[in-house]
């Protein structure tokens, strides 16, 4: 028996799951069909106490278990111990992963967290992405955080350390960056936050990589030369198993064409959470433009 491994299912029982069940999960899917809501008092327990698992081979054989996919991901991060709260933060990166589109949001009004949220779920998608551009950002992802615990609330447009602690404090479950900035990775990882910085070139993208991030937003993935350039981005990296969110300028149109991509593992978008439409109301618009981009995703 791994060290801690025990407790960690101690844990999973304490919060009302099923042992008989949980026991012979294998993968992040497994784990998190069987996790489902309870999630977020989960991730309260587990985060006030675990015991770490200190050889780096048992550790990755628990990480595997519990994460099944995204193991690699966070075994690259260099860390003196795990917590199993950042690798149910991973595995619930497997639910970006699923749906395979973020929408990128800009909330001008906190006021409309809630009703965006409603429109979201409504359309089948399950997972927002706050940018810390406007004021509102942090309190309406604290607002979505405390009201929707089905919804993955992450934090998008993280551009300085505070911001990643604020965001994380607010309930984010995820972050991104437009561009790659080390002292931001460096922080997420301090305050357990899943984290994907935002690529352009080879450059960064072995920066990246060289920092233990695998999953990297592709930023501003029209203008940086679309599907050509993440094609040509996977012959010298594709086996590493970095995998890119391809965003800005992608549409309902062009979102397949990425999405068929194997180095691609989601695609970001505000077509479908435009701001105008959000500042106006229009959630019956915002629902029908996010069932019109799953359709197209799950067509691919
Ligand atoms: C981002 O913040 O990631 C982009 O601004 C989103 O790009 P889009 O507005 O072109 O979808």
């Amino acid at each position: 028996m791994l060290a801690g491994f025990g407790g960690f299912f101690r844990l999973l029982v304490e919060v009302g799951l099923d042992a008989e069940r949980l026991l012979p999960l294998g993968g992040g899917e497994a784990l998190r069909a069987a996790v489902g809501e309870e999630f977020r008092r989960l991730r309260v327990v587990l985060e006030e106490g675990f015991e770490d698992v200190g050889d780096p081979a048992a550790r990755m054989a628990w990480e595997t278990r519990i994460c099944g996919r995204n193991a690699n991901f966070l075994s690259s991060r260099p860390s003196t111990g795990i917590r199993p709260a950042i690798h149910l933060f991973a595995a619930m990166l497997d639910r970006i992963l699923a749906k395979r589109i973020v929408p990128v949001i800009v909330l001008d009004d906190a006021e409309s967290a809630e009703p965006l949220a409603e429109a979201l779920l409504a359309g089948g998608l399950d997972i927002m992405e706050i940018t810390f551009r406007t004021a509102a950002a942090e309190e309406s992802i604290r607002r979505i955080a405390k009201k929707f615990p089905e919804i993955l609330v992450g934090a998008g447009t993280l551009l300085e350390a505070d911001q990643v602690k604020r965001a994380k404090d607010a309930g984010s479950q995820f972050g991104l960056a437009p561009g790659l900035n080390p002292k931001t990775v460096e922080v997420a990882r301090e305050v357990g936050l899943p984290f994907s910085p935002g690529v352009m070139t080879p450059s960064d993208v072995e920066q990246a990589m060289a920092l233990g991030c695998k999953l990297l937003k592709f930023f501003p993935a029209e203008t940086a030369g679309g599907v050509p350039m993440l094609k040509a981005l996977a012959g010298p990296y594709g086996h590493t198993g970095v995998k890119f969110i391809p965003t800005g300028g992608i549409t309902s149109a062009s979102l397949a064409n990425y999405l068929k991509l194997p180095v691609v593992a989601a695609i970001g978008g505000s077509w479908m959470v435009d701001k105008a439409l959000v500042n106006e109301g229009k959630w019956a618009e915002i629902t029908r433009l996010t069932q019109e981009a799953l359709a197209a995703a799950a067509a691919v």
